[in-house]
C-alpha cells in the first residue's frame, strides 16, 4: 500500500513565500494538491512563486503584503479566503534571520531590536490572529504552521533578539494550540537548522559552514526543500493529532556541544 500526502482541494496561504524555505513550502503543498495563496512584500517574487505552483496544476494567487501590518495581514486573509473559497492550511514563514548581522546584544540599536522583534514575533502574532478568525468563521477546523528556528534551542550568541523573538513564537504556538483546538485548529512550530537558502548561503562564509558542518552530528546542512517536505507533514492528515508542538530539524546540531556561534557578514 502506498501512503501518500493527499491535499486535494485544500486551501492554503504561505507568507513569505516569494524566496526561500517559504518558497519551497508552497511548492510542495501545490504537488500534494492544495491550492496556495502565496504573499510576500516583494510582490513580484510572490508572482514567481504564484507561477510555479500553477504550473502544479492547482489555483494560485500572489499576494503583496507587509506582514508586520495588522491591518494588511487582516486584508492578506480576505483576499487568500475569497479568491481560494476558504483557508485550511496557513504557514507562517515570514521571518528574518541575517538582515541585520549578527552583534552582541549590547550593541543593538533599538531600532534593530524592533525590526528583528516585529518581523519574527508581531508578523507571526497577527497572521495567526487573521489566520484563526477565518478559520473559525468557517467552522471547518485548520492547520496553522509558525516557522521558528533551532536558535531557540540554546543561548543564540549574536542573535539575541532573533532567539528571543522566536522562542516567544513557540509559546505562541503551544497556547493557541490549546486555544484554538475546540474548533478543530492544529497549530504547530517546525524549527529550519541553518538552511542554504541563496541569502542564507550568501551571509555564511565558506569557513563558517566548513566550521558548522565539522560540528552537526548528520554532517550537512539542510535545502529549503528538506524543510518544506517537513512541514507539509505537519500540515498534512498524517499528523491529524498532533498540536503544540516543536518539530526541530536541523541534521542534530542541537544535540553538539561544540557548534560554534552564527557569525553573519
Ligand atoms: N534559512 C535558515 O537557515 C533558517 C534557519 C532557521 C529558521 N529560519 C526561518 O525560516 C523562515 C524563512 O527563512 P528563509 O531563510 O527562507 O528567508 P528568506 O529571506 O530566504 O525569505 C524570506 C521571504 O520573506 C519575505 N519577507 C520578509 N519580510 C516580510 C514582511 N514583513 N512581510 C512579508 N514578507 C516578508 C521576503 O521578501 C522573502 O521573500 C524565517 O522565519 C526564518 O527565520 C531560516
Amino acid at each position: 500500500m502506498a501512503v501518500g500526502i493527499e491535499l486535494d482541494g485544500r486551501a492554503a496561504l504561505v507568507t513569505g513565500g516569494g524566496a526561500g524555505i517559504g518558497r519551497a513550502v508552497c511548492r510542495w503543498l501545490a504537488r500534494a494538491g492544495a491550492d496556495v495563496a502565496v504573499a510576500d512584500l516583494r510582490g513580484e517574487a510572490a508572482e514567481e512563486t504564484a507561477a510555479l505552483v500553477a504550473a502544479e496544476g492547482v489555483k494560485a494567487v500572489a499576494l503583496t503584503v507587509d506582514a508586520t501590518d495588522p491591518e494588511q495581514v487582516g486584508a492578506m486573509v480576505d483576499a487568500a479566503v475569497a479568491a481560494l473559497g476558504g483557508l485550511d492550511v496557513a504557514v507562517n514563514n515570514v521571518g528574518m534571520t541575517a538582515g541585520h548581522g549578527t552583534a552582541a546584544f549590547v550593541d543593538w540599536s533599538p531600532q534593530a531590536l524592533r525590526d528583528v522583534v516585529g518581523v519574527n514575533l508581531m508578523a507571526t502574532a497577527y497572521s495567526c490572529q487573521a489566520e484563526a478568525r477565518a478559520m473559525i468563521a468557517a467552522g471547518r477546523g485548520g492547520c496553522i504552521v509558525n516557522v521558528s528556528s533551532g536558535e531557540t534551542t540554546r543561548p543564540a550568541p549574536g542573535l539575541a533578539p532573533y532567539g528571543a523573538a522566536k522562542a516567544a513564537v513557540n509559546h505562541l504556538t503551544q497556547t493557541l494550540a490549546v486555544e484554538l483546538a475546540p474548533h478543530r485548529i492544529r497549530v504547530n512550530a517546525v524549527a529550519p537548522g541553518t538552511t542554504l537558502t541563496a541569502q542564507v548561503a550568501a551571509s555564511l562564509s565558506e569557513e563558517f559552514q566548513a566550521s558548522l558542518l565539522g560540528a552537526i552530528p548528520l554532517g550537512a546542512l539542510s535545502e529549503p526543500d528538506d524543510m518544506a517536505r517537513l512541514v507539509l507533514l505537519v500540515a498534512s492528515d498524517l499528523a491529524a493529532h498532533t498540536t503544540g508542538q516543536f518539530l526541530l530539524s536541523d541534521n542534530g546540531a542541537f544535540l553538539s556541544r561544540s557548534r560554534p556561534p552564527y557569525e553573519v557578514r
